[in-house]
């Protein structure tokens, strides 16, 4: 049903803006129409999981990269830029990994190791990466997990110093969800990058990634200040993960009240300092994640589970054009 209008890519790329979808592999593969949206519409693209730890590393000493390089394939022939996704996470970790008791020298050789091993394989075709995904707990404190019981707080700034010493020339973010507009979660973040900036941590940009519920969407002005104050420490800020769910079957309201948060999240971008991406967590409906991990919510992306352009997809053209 594409009208003769200006693509998002086209739009994105008239303003060097980049704009960008989680893919995955299986649809990647499978599903012609999915490819073709993704090479009209995107001109930057993030694996929706092939390149984090339990993918990648299904055992401490073998790498497995099949799925994303296929990702990255598909990108380089349309011209389109990657972000890596995601280093240093708490979920998603191989099992063998979970299960290891690790002494601390040998968690760093183990860390250390990932880190040095996936950005060199993309080096020169990843041009960021989150380093530290959903670090902090949703009260503000720091999330537990096995980098932080096993290193303590240090994990952050040895995990972005390690990144920068792999790939010098990757612009390196922290990314965490909730944490989108001002409130307790995104002030503890500010925090921690403040300190990391601080002690000359090289840090480049916090990814906001905008999983959002109809029901409880921010406002600009909140999303703009935050924006805002990262901006003010010298950081780029990134919309990485952006969808909107709604209960199911979503109605015409839904979609147009959808249209409007989408909107407000890329004005709110666009009109920042530095806000240099805006990528969605999915492409069509019909493979998006929110599903199978938000009971009777769906509706979430631009385009509906058929493929076609939904009004939030057409609020995102007005605002870019
Ligand atoms: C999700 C994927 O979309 C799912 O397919 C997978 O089963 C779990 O992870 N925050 C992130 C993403 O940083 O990596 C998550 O992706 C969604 C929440």
């Amino acid at each position: 049903m594409q009208d003769n209008a200006a693509t998002l890519r086209a739009l994105a790329d008239a303003r060097g803006f980049r704009i960008g979808a989680a893919v995955g592999h299986e649809p990647l593969i499978r599903d012609p129409r999915y490819r073709e949206i993704l090479a009209r519409e995107f001109n930057v693209l993030v694996c929706e999981n092939a390149m984090k730890c339990g993918p990648t590393r299904p055992a401490r000493d073998r790498f497995e990269f099949a799925e994303a390089d296929a990702i990255v394939a598909f990108a380089e022939e349309h011209g389109m830029a990657v972000r890596g996704h995601a280093l240093v996470w708490h979920n998603m970790l191989p099992s063998w990994l979970e299960k290891a008791r690790l002494s601390y020298d040998d968690a760093i050789d183990v860390v250390r190791g990932h880190i040095f091993t996936v950005m060199s394989h993309f080096r020169g075709k990843v041009y960021a990466w989150d380093v530290v995904n959903e670090g902090v707990a949703d009260d503000g404190r720091w999330r537990d997990s096995l980098f932080l019981r096993t290193f303590g707080p240090d994990y952050m700034a040895m995990a972005f110093h390690w990144a920068h010493e792999a790939d010098p020339e990757a612009q390196l973010f922290y990314n965490d969800y909730s944490a989108d507009a001002v409130n307790p979660k995104s002030t503890a973040i500010y925090g921690i990058v403040r300190g990391l900036l601080k002690e000359g941590v090289p840090v480049h940009g916090v990814g906001l990634q905008m999983h959002l519920s109809l029901y409880d969407t921010p406002k600009w002005r909140a999303l703009a200040d935050n924006i805002a104050r990262f901006n003010d420490l010298g950081l780029d800020v990134q919309i990485t993960e952006m969808d909107v769910r709604t209960r199911e079957p979503a109605s015409p309201d839904d979609l147009r009240e959808q249209a409007r948060a989408y909107r407000d999240v890329m004005e709110a971008c666009l009109s920042a300092t530095r806000c240099s991406a805006f990528l969605v967590w999915g492409v069509t409906d019909r493979y998006s994640w929110i599903p199978e991990v938000f009971k009777g919510e769906g509706s979430g992306l631009l385009f509906d589970a058929s493929g076609q352009a939904k009004p939030a997809y057409f609020a995102l053209r007005e605002a870019l054009g």
